[in-house]
C-alpha cells in the first residue's frame, strides 16, 4: 500500500473520471495526495470534479478512440504536472445483454474504447511512466472469466483485455509495477 508521503505529489492519470469507478478512484488518490489528471470526453464534469478536488488536479477533455487528443493530453500531463507516475486505465463502455448480430456496431465501439483505447492511453504515457518508475493499472472485468447471463456482450473485449494485460504486465510494464482489476457487474454511480 502507497503511504502519504510515497503519495505526496505523485501525478495519477485517471481515464474515464467523470463517473463511477474512475471518479471514485480520483477522488481516492486525491485524498491519498496524488495529483490527479482527469481524462474523459465529458470535459465539464471533469473541470468540475478537478475544481472540486484541487491539489492540482488538472481535468483533460480526451476521446481514448482519437490518438491524437491522447497525444496532445499526454503532452499536457507533463507541462502542466511534470509527467505521470500512475496510470489507471479505467474507460470504458459495459454492453450488457444478448450477444446478437444486431449489437455488431456496439461490440466494435466496446473492442475500441476498452481495449484499444487502454492500449492507446498506455502507449503515449508509457515514457512517463517508465521515467517515474511508475505503476499500471487496468480495469477489465470479471465477466472475462467468469460468464455470466447478463454479459456475453462483454467477454470477449474483456478477456482479450484481461489476456493483455496479464502479459504487459509482465513485459511492458513500467519498473514499479502493473495489475488488472476485474470488477463484477454493479451500478457504480
Ligand atoms: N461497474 C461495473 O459493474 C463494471 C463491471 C466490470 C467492468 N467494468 C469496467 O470498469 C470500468 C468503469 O466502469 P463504470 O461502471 O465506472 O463505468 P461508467 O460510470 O460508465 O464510467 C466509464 C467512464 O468512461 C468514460 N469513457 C467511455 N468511453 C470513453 C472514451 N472513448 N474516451 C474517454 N473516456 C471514455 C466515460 O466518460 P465520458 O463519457 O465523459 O468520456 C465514463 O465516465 C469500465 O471500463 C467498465 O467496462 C465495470
Amino acid at each position: 500500500m502507497t503511504t502519504p508521503d510515497e503519495a505526496a505529489g505523485r501525478v495519477a492519470v485517471i481515464t474515464g473520471a467523470p463517473s463511477g469507478i474512475g471518479e471514485a478512484t480520483a477522488r481516492a488518490l486525491a485524498v491519498a495526495g496524488f495529483r490527479p489528471a482527469l481524462l474523459a470526453r465529458r470535459g465539464d464534469r471533469i473541470q468540475a470534479l478537478a475544481d472540486e478536488l484541487g491539489n492540482g488536479a488538472i481535468a483533460i477533455q480526451a476521446d481514448v478512440t482519437d490518438y491524437d487528443s491522447l497525444t496532445a493530453a499526454a503532452g499536457r500531463v507533463k507541462a502542466e504536472l511534470g509527467g505521470a507516475d500512475v496510470l489507471i486505465n479505467n474507460a470504458g463502455i459495459m454492453l450488457l445483454g444478448p450477444f446478437t448480430s444486431a449489437s455488431h456496431a456496439d461490440h466494435r465501439r466496446m473492442i475500441e474504447a476498452n481495449l484499444l483505447g487502454a492500449m492507446n492511453v498506455t502507449e503515449v504515457l508509457l515514457d512517463q511512466l517508465r521515467d517515474g518508475g511508475g505503476d499500471l493499472v487496468n480495469l477489465s472485468s470479471v465477466a472475462a472469466a467468469r460468464p455470466g447471463p447478463a454479459t456475453p456482450s462483454t467477454q470477449p473485449p474483456n478477456g482479450a483485455s484481461t489476456a493483455g494485460q496479464n502479459r504487459c504486465a509482465r513485459n511492458c510494464s513500467p519498473t514499479s509495477g502493473s495489475s488488472s482489476s476485474s470488477p463484477a457487474p454493479s451500478r457504480s454511480n
